[in-house]
């Protein structure tokens, strides 16, 4: 993808699925805000990306606090490309799940991409252009015992990505979602053999690697997609189609 030119926020880049998607972004052109709370982490994928000649710096940021959400977003205030993918996902079922955990979930997953969204996607506008891809789950879309919280988090990102398509997709500013299956990350590991379980009930028959992910996100920021607004992508070995 051709993103020479393009200045982008991802969100949580320090690992996982987010590191793979600045990693793809800068190698496409862009120059590329890394996230997260950790400094080291985002030290190092800085370094990784400019020692392969790219562009990026790092922002810290704790997204489960909303003075920092307020502080990267004037930091990001004039990125062509939002990437909300910092995500949290305490599972457990419903009836042992503490307030503590619901109030992060919601915090990280919905209340950060919220207000990201709603000051920078109006400086898009003013340019006319922008791409917001927020990252979701198949757990969005489908019931999973032990993810309630966390797949109501995704969902509501979801149904805000089809209300700033409404709001800011006029302006220029596309709003998609890439809604992944399991994905092998440092988060992910956690799961241990649960992870080889659900990853073999999906059609492509395992999980996917964080570059998978990254190049449906590469596409949702580029030129490419100039006619996708508002759509839900799912990078999941195809769970949610059958
Ligand atoms: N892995 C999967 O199977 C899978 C499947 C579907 C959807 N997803 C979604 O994909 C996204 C990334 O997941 P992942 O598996 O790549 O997770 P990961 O490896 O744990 O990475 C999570 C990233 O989010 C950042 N983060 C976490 N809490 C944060 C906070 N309070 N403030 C700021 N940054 C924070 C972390 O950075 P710091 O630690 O430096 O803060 C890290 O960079 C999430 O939204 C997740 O829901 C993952």
């Amino acid at each position: 993808m051709n993103l020479i030119g393009k200045a982008a926020l991802i969100t949580g880049s320090t690992s996982g699925i987010g590191r793979a998607a600045a990693e793809r972004l800068a190698h496409d052109g862009a120059a590329v805000i890394i996230s997260g709370r950790d400094p080291e982490r985002g030290a190092e994928v800085v370094a990784q990306i400019v020692a392969e000649g790219g562009q990026a710096r790092f922002v810290a940021a704790d997204l489960g606090n909303f003075e920092d959400v307020k502080r990267l977003a004037k930091e990001a205030a004039d990125v062509d490309i939002l990437v909300n993918n910092a995500g949290i996902f305490p599972g457990g079922p419903t009836d042992q799940l503490d307030e503590a955990d619901f109030d992060a979930t919601f915090a990280v997953n919905v209340k950060a991409p919220f207000f990201l969204t709603a000051a920078i996607a109006p400086n898009m506008v003013a340019k006319g252009a922008g791409a917001i891809i927020s990252i979701s789950t198949m757990a969005a879309t489908i019931g999973m015992s032990g993810l309630s919280a966390y797949g109501a988090s995704k969902a509501a990102l979801e149904a805000l990505t089809r209300a700033w398509t409404a709001e800011y997709g006029p302006g220029g500013v596309r709003g998609n979602v890439v809604a992944p299956g399991p994905t092998r990350t440092p988060a992910s590991a956690a799961m241990g053999e649960m992870f080889d379980a659900l990853a073999s009930t999906l059609p492509a028959g395992r999980g996917a690697s964080p570059a998978e992910i990254a190049a449906a996100v590469a596409f949702l920021a580029s030129d490419d997609a100039s006619f996708v607004y508002g759509a839900i992508l799912p990078a999941d070995g195809g769970r949610v189609a059958v």
